[in-house]
């Protein structure tokens, strides 16, 4: 099988399993505190990212940080709580605006955080600047015939990395002079150098704050993978990784 036609499959399996999971929470626990989740959001506790290792972005040193593609907004609510003055949280999902503006509310920090319907850097306003930018985004390359603009598969697909590609290239220009580039993601399963071949590309220095191995990611989303990709048994154990990547422009 080509390796987009079975990214394709991967993400299939994971639609599927969100549309059959009759136990996902209205409220969640991570990172110690509890989040509201609408429906139509993509779950974090399917797959915990970034933001368990938001304590290694320097939130303390900006006044601005923008999340693409925000969620239920925890990455955004963490730079609030942080001290982060100026928060905005941008998603194609109209439903992921809500919920971001609910987590913050729920947070007390709803005076930082502002949420945009947005695609990629649609909504920024002219003159808008970010010392941090930071995406968890969707990690497939399924095949461009597959895919539709529904919102689970502007969650899981990226065909070709269009979106990857311009959320480095275009937030190069939108960050301050100090600003720097955040991403959580994994090899990409066709092309392993994918990341630090855009990151060359789109002129940033690139540099891995955290590495974890697949085999650390809960049932949920490891189910939807082959046991030689996720630590099972085998010889091609732990052959895909997950990183929190900092992007520094060069
Ligand atoms: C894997 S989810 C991550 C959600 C959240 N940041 C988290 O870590 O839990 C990817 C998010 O990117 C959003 N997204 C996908 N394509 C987008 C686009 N073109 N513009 C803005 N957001 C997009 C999706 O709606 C989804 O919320």
């Amino acid at each position: 099988m080509e390796a987009r036609d079975f990214e394709l499959l991967i993400g299939q399996n994971i639609i599927d399993r969100y549309h059959s999971d009759s136990t996902r929470p209205q409220v969640f626990e991570l990172v110690g505190m509890e989040w509201d989740l609408l429906d139509d959001v993509w779950p974090p506790t399917y797959s915990p990212g970034g933001e368990l290792y938001a304590h290694l972005i320097p939130f303390a040193d900006m006044s601005s940080f923008l999340e693409m593609g925000c969620g239920t907004g925890i990455m955004s609510v963490l730079a609030a709580l942080a001290g982060v003055e100026r928060v905005l949280g941008l998603d194609i999902n109209p439903a992921a605006v809500r919920n971001t503006e609910l987590n913050a509310a729920r947070h007390h920090v709803a005076h930082r955080v502002t949420a945009r319907e947005s695609n990629l850097y649609s909504a920024v306003g002219p003159g808008e600047r970010f010392d941090g930018i930071y995406w968890n985004p969707p990690f497939l390359n399924a095949p461009e015939e597959t895919v539709d603009s529904s919102i689970w598969h502007e969650t899981m697909f990226d065909p070709a990395y269009t979106k990857l590609r311009r959320f480095l290239s275009e937030g190069r220009g939108l960050l301050t002079p100090r600003g720097r580039a955040y991403l959580w993601f994994g090899e990409a399963l066709g092309n392993p150098t994918l990341v630090s071949d855009l990151a060359d590309e789109t002129g940033y220095r690139l540099d891995v704050l955290q590495r974890v191995e697949m085999s650390e990611i809960p049932e949920a989303l490891v189910d939807a993978f082959p046991a030689d990709l996720t630590g099972g048994e085998g010889d091609g154990g732990g052959a895909w990784h997950l990183h929190l990547l900092e992007l520094t422009p060069r």
